[in-house]
């Protein structure tokens, strides 16, 4: 059986699996609930000078029939006495010992930071994770994102932290800037152990088209909040692979955003995340996800022959690769599956108004199923993803493989296009409708 333990950064925990700080994190009954349901570490709710919260505070984006594909929320840190906070910390770590406890904190002055790092460690706390992240509410009093979008402010507040803690130090990075690596950097430099991304991206979820009001409304009135759930996945692991792919930056990474089962776990493990942490999975179907997400994982793990999380970490990076390194002379072309073709011809419309005309339609027979014009076909996938069938498109090789050729060698040989109207532009290689045969149909119609 695989192993799924981890130290993360000198924090230790039976499995890569965490809550992240948020409402899940808010209180030790919960934290205990969790770590008894199969969790294997849980950064706490930040802890700071406890604010005072609104209400309402979630908004949502359902797409079709998936409720919260997208989450938003304008809270802010614990609203609590940090002391009822350290109390609970002690407790739950005198029950679970061997699981991780990480206490996120925020708060301004370097004496603030000073005590209060030594309170929570005093606790219990495994570690602290530093919130640079939150981007409403509290950045507009000098914290949270505000911190984590100025690497110098934030490599001093590391500092600050390092001078009197003794446990690892996490730095928790915010989407809301171009480059993520900057503060990453900006975090070793610091002194920082380990770095954790994504926070929340600033963001507005809707708005109310009958009372002009974005959601969530408080008493008439809005504010931008912070968006996560699986809406964000894709931008979380972008930053997630620049930064393990960023030698500057050379931290353990803890991946967060829009985690909901084993399967998203080990894609931010392959792209160099050595743990990850949940919010709003937890929030929307509750602890007990953790069930399948376990099995899943060491079910994975056996089948690919993987004994420790460890090699998994980055698994994925030597191949993802600048655009220039990109294979050129690999074509594919799409191919549908008669059998399993319904008829349905969204892929035809797809590609005909979408992409490049590359899909006709059969004419009588009461024959519906469309096919594929090759020699027009650019291998885009856009039917193939269009396709709700499982399978019934596919995207077959058509090139033998034996002649390798990327954008950057062809700028060695001066084989690229170089004027407007170079006929080694890649576009002359397939048939193109002339304009006026877009009102050819209609024409006939009006005859
Ligand atoms: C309601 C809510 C409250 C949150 N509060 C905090 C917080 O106090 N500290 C923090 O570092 N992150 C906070 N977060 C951000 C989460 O920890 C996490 O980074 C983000 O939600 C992305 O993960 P997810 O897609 O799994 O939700 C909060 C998120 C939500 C939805
Ligand atoms: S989208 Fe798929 S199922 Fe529908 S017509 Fe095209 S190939 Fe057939
Ligand atoms: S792969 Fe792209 S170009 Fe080819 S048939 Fe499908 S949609 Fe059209």
């Amino acid at each position: 059986m695989p192993d799924l333990s981890v130290n993360f950064a000198g924090i230790k925990s039976p499995n890569p699996f965490w809550l992240a700080s948020a409402p899940p994190t808010n209180s030790g009954y919960q934290v205990m609930k969790a770590f008894d349901a199969g969790w294997g570490g849980a950064v706490w709710k930040t802890l700071g000078i406890p604010i005072v919260n609104v209400s309402s505070r979630y908004g949502a984006l359902n797409y079709r029939d998936t409720r919260m594909m997208g989450f938003n929320n304008i809270e802010l840190i614990s609203d609590r006495p940090l002391k009822d906070n350290l109390r609970e910390i002690e407790e739950v770590k005198k029950h679970f010992p061997n699981h991780a406890v990480v206490a996120s904190l925020m708060v301004q002055s370097r004496e603030e930071w000073h005590q209060i790092v030594k309170d929570v460690e005093n606790a219990g706390a495994d570690g602290v994770e530093l919130n640079f992240g939150c981007p409403h509410g509290m950045c507009e009093r000098g914290m949270g994102s505000a911190v984590g979008q100025e690497p110098n402010v934030l490599k001093t507040i590391v500092s600050w932290v390092k001078e009197v803690s003794k446990k690892p130090v996490i730095v928790k990075l915010t989407p809301n800037i171009t480059d993520i690596t900057e503060p990453a950097i900006a975090a070793r430099l610091g002194g920082a152990d380990a770095i954790s991304l994504i926070n929340t991206i600033q963001s507005l979820v809707g708005v109310d088209l009958d009372n002009f009001v974005t959601y969530p409304a408080v008493d008439g009135k809005s504010t931008n909040g912070g968006y996560c759930g699986p809406a964000v996945k894709p931008i979380a692991l972008n930053m997630v692979k620049n930064c393990a792919q960023e030698q500057g930056v050379n931290l353990p990474i803890s991946g967060i955003g829009g985690i909901e089962n084993w399967r998203d776990a080990v894609e931010f493990i392959l792209l160099g995340a050595t743990n990850v942490q949940v919010c709003t999975a937890v929030m929307h179907y509750g602890f007990g996800i953790i069930r399948e997400m376990i099995p899943g994982l060491e079910r994975y793990m056996a089948d690919k022959g993987f004994n420790h999380i460890n090699e998994m970490v980055g698994k994925a990076l030597p191949n993802i690769k600048t655009w220039e390194n990109l294979n050129l002379n690999y074509k594919v072309i799409a191919e549908i599956n008669k059998k399993k073709c319904i008829e349905c011809q969204l892929c035809y419309i797809a590609c005909e108004d979408g992409a490049h005309q590359a899909i006709g339609l059969p004419k009588g027979n009461g024959q519906r199923v469309p096919f594929i014009i090759e020699e027009n076909c650019v291998g885009c996938n856009l039917c193939s993803l269009v396709c709700p069938v499982e399978g019934c498109i596919t995207m077959v090789r058509k090139d033998d493989g034996s002649k390798v050729e990327t954008w950057h060698d062809r700028t060695e040989k001066g084989n690229i296009p170089t004027t407007f109207n170079d006929q080694l532009a890649g576009g002359t290689h397939h048939w193109i409708p002339e304009p006026l045969d877009a009102l050819k149909h209609k024409k006939s119609n009006r005859d």
